[in-house]
């Protein structure tokens, strides 16, 4: 694998800007507009388990599923050494099997982008479908094909005084709608690369998949707002329900 392999011990790291706090209210704001108020939640894509960690704080009872071993390893790492009760495992998106139910589920910062077959998305959908009771809520983010063709992967950070230096360049390709990021790393005397690829689903595609998969009160927005999205949303969040019985 060459995405979050060699990153992930770094990952926390990088992540040292993101609002992740914010991300978090956000996500309970969706789930209250859904009127859905989960105790179990299962974070699809959980990374190093940073929302688990902040959910659990808000008294959720927390699972996360992750493709990359090194970022579960990251995770549980954190766990073991703050005492949190959180299951993590490795698996796919798209195969996953829990055998367990929530109320919710979720998946945050565009990690579903990185499934860049349509059908293997749909077979996701159709993971969390069957692994939500009836009624449960399913929220996640994806970025857009705006996003990519502005260029928001072409970042760096190579100032002498940060611990983990980088310079990212992304490559788009509007036929297939996926974009290729090579990703260069140092830290300390050490430097590593990363490719990343990531589909940019079509917004009507998604919502076809999410009925097609079984799930009710589609809605998308343009993300961190409840406005609708617009032709400049980079991100766009979309909730579903898991109809009741
Ligand atoms: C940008 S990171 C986001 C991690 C976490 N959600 C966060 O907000 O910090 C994307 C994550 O998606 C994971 N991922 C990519 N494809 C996956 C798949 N098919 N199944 C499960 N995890 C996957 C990667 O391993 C990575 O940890």
């Amino acid at each position: 694998m060459t995405s979050f392999g060699p990153v992930a011990p770094y990952y926390d790291e990088l992540m040292k800007q993101v609002p992740y706090r914010m991300w978090v209210g956000y996500y309970m704001l969706l789930l209250s507009q859904q009127d859905v108020h989960p105790k179990r939640i299962l974070d699809v894509c959980c990374g190093t388990g940073t929302m688990c960690e902040m959910l659990d704080r808000e008294g959720m009872s927390m699972s996360g599923l992750d493709l990359a071993p090194g970022m579960i390893d990251v995770a549980r790492q954190k766990a073991r050494k703050k005492k949190f009760d959180i299951r993590y495992e490795v698996m796919d998106a798209c195969s996953f099997e829990m055998n367990d139910t929530y109320d919710a589920a979720f998946s945050f910062f565009d990690s579903l982008n990185n499934i860049l077959e349509p059908a293997g998305l749909e077979m996701a959908f159709e993971r969390v479908y069957a692994h939500l009771r009836p009624g449960g809520s399913w929220i996640f983010d994806l970025n857009t094909a705006y996003a990519f063709e502005a260029q928001l992967f072409d970042q760096q950070d190579l100032r002498q005084n940060v611990k983990l230096r980088y310079k990212w360049q992304g490559e788009w390709d509007p036929e297939q709608r996926i974009i290729t990021v090579n990703m260069k790393f140092w830290m300390g005397g050490e430097e590593f690369d990363e490719i990343h690829r990531q589909r940019a689903h079509d917004v009507e595609e998604v919502y076809a998949m999410l009925e097609r998969v079984g799930f009710t009160k589609i809605r998308a927005y343009h993300s961190y707002t409840l406005n609708p999205p617009r032709y400049r949303s980079d991100r766009i969040h979309f909730t579903a329900i898991r109809p009741p019985e």
